[in-house]
């Protein structure tokens, strides 16, 4: 390569090296150039373009993406991102007047999440990795069919897909830590997961024929976009994590639930 050390150069130069894109496991990002330093190493930059699904849980509307991380930090901070979207959550259940099962469902899921972060956080400096605070736009209470869209792709999709990599990481991942870990969180997703679809099921129930529609298109397309990610997905001995083969045959065993 004939590039002085210390230069740096754009995307279009680097695509020679570099992949287009990254997909460390929770979001991708789109290379935006790279540079070669003193000692002949070559970085690649990338920009994130977009919180990805797996295995992600939930997401709060208004959440900012952080930059792209090792795996366990962004595991981390997607727990932490996962406690606003809970808070938010029961927020607005109380304000459409939700059972109050479900409000209490929802509470009891922001406590999970914080736990998460700070059990994922543990684990995140065990492996060196530094975790990015959350940072959120402020976000009102929205209508229930805006409610009910967002928990079909968080909830339904994402928290159910979730759940299902995390019991994996807990029966695969090479790390006894790691299993213990994603052991216990999985249980707790499992639960969060159920809630998703218990929220989908009251939500439907009072919203017309031609909301549901829109909330079935939500989660079909919010499938399409996990099929399509999971193909490119990274495997992991350490942390478990599934690469293409082991997600396809899991997204298979779970098609039913989300397509009836
Ligand atoms: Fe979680
Ligand atoms: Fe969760």
């Amino acid at each position: 390569m004939p590039w002085t050390p210390g230069s740096q150069h754009s995307a279009d130069e680097c695509g020679r090296y570099c992949s287009s894109t990254y997909y460390p496991g929770c979001w991708i990002g789109e290379l935006s150039g790279c540079s070669y330093d003193s000692s002949n190493t070559l970085y690649c930059d990338y920009t994130p373009t977009h919180c990805a699904p797996p295995p992600c849980g939930r997401l709060p509307a208004g959440i900012r993406c952080a930059d792209a991380a090792e795996p366990v930090a962004a595991a981390a901070w997607l727990e932490g991102a996962a406690v606003f979207a809970f808070e938010a959550l029961e927020r607005e259940l109380s304000a459409h007047r939700a059972p109050v099962g479900l409000i209490e469902r929802a509470r009891s899921a922001r406590k999970d999440e914080k736990r998460h972060h700070r059990a994922m956080t543990a684990l995140a400096a065990r492996f060196g990795a530094a975790v990015q605070p959350v940072e959120l736009e402020p976000v009102g209470i929205r209508s229930l069919l805006e409610v009910a869209v967002e928990n079909a792709v968080e909830g339904c999709v994402r928290e159910t897909w979730g759940a299902a990599v995390a019991a994996f990481q807990g029966e695969c991942a090479a790390d006894r830590a790691v299993r213990r870990t994603m052991r216990a969180i999985a249980v707790d997703e499992a639960e969060h997961a159920a809630l998703g679809w218990a929220v989908d099921g009251w939500a439907r129930w009072k919203l017309s024929a031609e909301e549901r529609d829109e909330v079935d298109a939500a989660r079909i397309s919010a499938l399409a976009g996990l099929v399509e990610n999971t193909v490119k997905s990274q495997s992991s001995e350490i942390l478990g994590l599934p690469g293409p083969e082991a997600s396809a045959k899991m997204l298979a065993g779970l098609r039913p639930i989300w397509i009836a």
